[in-house]
């Protein structure tokens, strides 16, 4: 059974195939943390000790016994006020401004299935019991809070969730300056803390740091899940490696403002917390009011963290993207970005989706400056009519033209933004987030639409709905290129702003996908600036960097990987020099670099000689073939290119019988010892052949010594295997 529950000794214990969670509520009601590990039957009843912590207080309830200190014990849901003084998942004040909530056990609910947020992302079950459902109560009677921990647990896929709400059941305002979503406590051990940071074009960079005493905290606070830090954590054992040492990692699917504090302390025990930012977060519930914060996806290694990958990767595509999408193949894109920018014309377009068309593109995606007045980006978000005079007819017209050379058409939107200069501030300046009486911080010269009005998401549905009406577009790109600096909405208490905003952009794209099912929406925010797991429940895939060079993706598609499939990573082949970084490389490289689930081109095909032109009608028939390998398969990081002049990784499909091997070597040098690459997942005592040299090789020993790499002639190349089982 996944969820257990031991009734005389009030202990909870949750089962995935390979772990095994465990807490229990104690005589005095508090609910203690006990286990996360390998799958163990049993209880742990050895996991803290009792001793006395000095200055660490002990509850009243514990008498002349000073040995049972909450500012050592391992707990779930630790909230201030408790004695407990590290860095807790819940602060409360009442009205008189008086800080403290002590949380005791209430009771327990087990239930079928998986529970669902309310206007919020979450993890689903699919068919057949994929899933079961812990409740847990906890409450403080002075204040009349109640707290309703959920854990959601898929035994299969060895994942737990976890998200709380939190109701006011008394009679004063209770006001919540902090509200966490998950912890996990630990009494001992040497961890590393592994994060993912970045910036605009270089996102989720890996980084791996010892934990010393004190805190660690990442996050972001710009109202966004931001380019800076990705919401997604991963604790490992200070000696874990690829394949070995055990992990925990926590995912929030969440799309707004985070934070997630590893917290080594005073006895050597750490805390691990994720959840909201708590700055500009006020939160006050009024008698019955009630607040769900957003949901974590955990889960447990004990083989390294390829596994945990693994079991994120498998969450994501089948429990998280959702939609006729989620696993279909998708379209092989031509974007019009790098190629014309906004510097185009409808007989342009028409041209070049003509030429792509022949080289086996399927859909040709029209990006930023389709709009009227929108010739740079200084103005006209918010106006969300065709430019027909400079597309030469009508969008509808335009996309009919495209459909008939049998391609999709797609079409680029930032629908959560607007410009002072255009018809929609003139009309409605204050529907922008700006505090009045204060200049704006503009971000690319605009202002963020207040997403937690009504009346904004009521005009973002539908002028979204009408671009979706005017013809047959089968997919949107979803933009959003500036974070919120500016909390204030009319109407609403400022403290509550953000998550507002995300509950009305989540409505939106809730509608949108239920009401437009056929339409494949790829999400984007400069790139990837909210790359999460909340907006892959609305949109199956997003575009993973602005930078489109095939260097410097290679260090975010590992970093990326860690989390989330190649099913979700939007990745395209550009011209050289790369419009960002300027560097030259092969256009075999730049295709190896952005194989991914969510592959195209975002080129001037015009610009490329005939020879390049072949080569990439060869590279789509390639991805067409390998697509469903590279989208569905199991991912291996080969190696970390942060450690070595290469970069090396490779799909395996779920029976293991097709693989895919792609390797960079990023700088060429003198008389270079030549690189080995050693794929993982191959079926033991099979043979595979290599696709493009009939080779033969035995599966175990390439997995033993490894497969050497063509010695480059310059910088930058790339090797490509593609091998088959026997
Ligand atoms: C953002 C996106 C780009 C492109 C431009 C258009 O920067 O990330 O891919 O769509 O906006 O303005």
């Amino acid at each position: 059974m996944p969820v257990l529950y031991d009734k005389d000794k009030r202990i909870f214990t949750l089962n995935t195939k390979n772990s095994t969670y465990q807490m229990q509520a104690d005589s005095f009601g508090y609910l203690l943390h006990l286990y996360y590990g390998r799958k163990t039957e049993g209880f742990i009843d050895w996991g803290y000790t009792l001793a006395d912590r000095g200055f660490s207080g002990s509850p009243y309830d514990a008498g002349r016994d000073r040995t049972y200190s909450l500012d050592y014990l391992p707990q779930e849901f630790p909230a201030q006020g408790t004695g407990d003084f590290r860095s807790p998942l819940l602060v409360a004040r009442d009205s008189s401004g008086t800080y403290g909530a002590d949380l005791r056990y209430s009771g327990c609910e087990i239930q079928e299935g998986k529970y669902s947020l309310k206007g919020l992302p979450a993890v689903y079950a699919n068919e057949g019991k994929e899933a079961e459902t812990l409740i847990i109560t906890l409450k403080n009677a002075r204040l009349g809070l109640s707290v309703k921990l959920m854990y959601g647990v898929l035994p299969e896929k060895d994942i737990i969730t976890r998200s709380v709400t939190v109701r006011n059941d008394g009679t004063g305002t209770i006001t919540l300056e902090k509200l966490g979503s998950s912890c996990l406590d630990f009494t001992h051990g040497r961890f590393d803390l592994i994060t993912f940071h970045g910036r605009h074009a270089m996102e989720r960079q890996f980084d791996r740091q010892e934990l010393h005493h004190g805190s660690h905290v990442i996050g972001s606070r710009r109202g966004m899940s931001s380019h800076q830090y990705n919401p997604f954590v991963i604790l490992a054992d200070h000696d874990a490696t690829e394949t070995s040492g055990r992990c925990w990692a926590m995912q929030f699917v969440y799309s707004g403002g985070f934070e997630a504090e590893a917290e080594l302390a005073q006895y050597g025990q750490t805390r691990v917390n994720m959840g909201m930012s708590q700055e500009k977060f006020s939160f006050p519930l009024e008698p019955g009011e009630e607040i769900t914060a957003p949901e974590v996806i955990m889960t447990f290694s004990s083989q390294g963290l390829e596994r945990i990958s693994h079991n994120l990767h498998a969450c994501i595509r089948e429990n998280i993207c959702r939609g006729k999408f989620k696993n279909a193949p998708r379209p092989v894109v031509l974007n019009s970005w790098e190629a014309f920018m906004m510097d185009f014309d409808g007989k342009k377009i028409l041209d070049t989706a003509r030429l792509a068309k022949s080289l086996g593109v399927e859909m040709f995606v029209l990006d930023d400056g389709w709009f009227m007045n929108r010739n740079d980006d200084y103005r006209a978000l918010g106006d969300w009519t065709a430019d027909t005079s400079k597309l030469g007819c009508s969008l509808g017209g335009l996309v009919r033209d495209i459909n008939a050379m049998g391609l999709k058409f797609g079409l680029w939107v930032e629908p959560e933004m607007i410009s002072e200069d255009s018809n929609l501030y003139r009309e409605h300046s204050d529907w922008a987030m700006m505090i009045p009486g204060e200049k704006p911080v503009l971000g690319r010269s605009q202002l963020v639409l207040d997403m937690s009005r009504r009346e904004v998401i009521e005009y973002v549905y539908s002028s979204v709905s009408s671009i979706l009406d005017s013809g047959n577009i089968e997919y949107l790109k979803w933009d959003y290129n500036r974070s919120i600096s500016e909390v204030y909405s009319q109407g609403t208490y400022g403290g509550k702003v953000l998550y507002e905003y995300m509950l009305g952009l989540y409505e939106v794209l809730e509608r949108l996908s239920t009401n437009y099912p056929d339409v494949l929406i790829e999400g984007c925010a400069g790139g990837g600036g909210r790359f999460d797991a909340g907006m892959l429940y609305y949109t199956p895939q997003i575009w993973c960097s602005d930078n489109t060079d095939a260097v410097d993706r290679l260090y975010i598609h590992y970093g990326t990987s860690f989390g989330y499939p190649a099913s979700t990573i939007g990745a395209h082949v550009s011209i050289c020099p790369n419009q960002q970084t300027g560097r030259i490389t092969p256009l075999k490289t730049r295709y190896a670099s952005a194989v991914s689930g969510a592959f195209g081109y975002e080129l001037n095909p015009f610009l490329m000689s005939d020879e390049k032109i072949r080569e990439i009608s060869e590279q789509i028939a390639y991805y067409r073939r390998d697509r469903e390998l590279i989208s569905c398969g199991k991912y291996y990081r080969l190696n970390n290119p942060n450690d070595g002049n290469y970069c090396a990784w490779e799909y395996v499909s779920e029976d293991g019988a097709n693989v895919l091997i792609n390797a960079v070597v990023i700088l060429n040098h003198g008389n270079m010892p030549p690189v080995y690459v050693t794929p993982r997942g191959l079926t033991p005592g099979t043979l595979y052949r290599d696709d493009e040299t009939g080779k033969i090789y035995p599966a175990d020993a390439l997995m033993d010594s490894g497969l050497p790499l063509e010695a480059p002639k310059g910088d930058y190349e790339s090797c490509i295997f593609r091998l088959r089982r026997l």
